[in-house]
């Protein structure tokens, strides 16, 4: 698969939410929705309501990044509602596999994401329920943080589990995405490639984007 950008309106204006994403909607693959409750990770963003409305001033899809406490309770919804992509995390879910299905019934790719310290070991046998595996290149909760050259093997590895099983799921990496670091994510075996202040902190953000597209193929991302 050629590589996906996911550019993250956390590092868009939010009062503008509308135009921020019209000016990548030519040039990215998905729009990446930061969800945040204050409780999973110490920020609060914006929740339903938000992304309902979004949707309808979208030309493209929403990838939704549930960073929340009980995403077996509110996943669903974002599915139901019209996203693209939800994405919860393994540490909140108690009961993954069924929210998982739910996304997946309610029509969205289903992701699953891990913090930089969560391994991927344990995991093997969720794979066949998702579509997008998300891992965290920064501890989530803000933007415009230092990539954490530490998951690197991880994202190697989680390549591997995914090529063994021969499996269709995408692999994303989210957090420090940027010019600088985005070719050792692509190596490493990442395909989908979330990029915010990389993005939204450009002169020109639909460049941006496609220079860290063009950056990403150059260096094997998504083959
Ligand atoms: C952080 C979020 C990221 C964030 C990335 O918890 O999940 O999506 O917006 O921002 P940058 O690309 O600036 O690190
Ligand atoms: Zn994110």
């Amino acid at each position: 698969m050629a590589p996906q950008i996911s550019p993250s309106i956390l590092s868009a204006d939010f009062a503008r939410l509308a135009d921020d994403v019209a000016l990548i909607a030519d040039a990215a693959d998905w729009v990446h929705v930061d969800v945040m409750d204050n409780h999973f990770v110490p920020n609060l963003t914006l929740g339903l309501p938000v992304v309902e409305a979004l949707l309808k001033h979208s030309a493209l899809p929403l990838d939704c990044h549930l960073m929340i406490e009980d995403p077996d309770r509110w996943a669903p919804q974002y599915a139901e509602a019209g996203a693209g992509s939800v994405t919860i995390h393994a540490e909140a879910a108690k009961a993954p596999i069924r929210t998982l299905r739910a996304i997946r019934a309610a029509g969205a790719r289903a992701g699953l994401g891990v913090n930089p310290a969560t391994p991927v070991e344990g995991l093997e046998d969720l794979l066949g329920e998702i579509d997008m595996l998300l891992l965290m290149t920064v501890e989530p909760g803000f933007g415009g943080q230092k990539f954490l050259d530490v998951v690197l093997p991880k994202i190697r590895r989680a390549r591997a589990l995914i090529k063994d099983r021969d499996l269709p799921v995408w692999l994303q990496v989210d957090g420090g995405v940027s010019a600088e670091t985005i070719e050792r994510c692509a190596e490493a075996g990442a395909d989908v490639f979330v990029a915010g202040s990389a993005v939204y902190g450009a002169d020109d953000p639909a460049e941006a984007v496609r220079a860290l597209r063009n950056q990403a193929a150059a260096a094997g991302g998504g083959e």
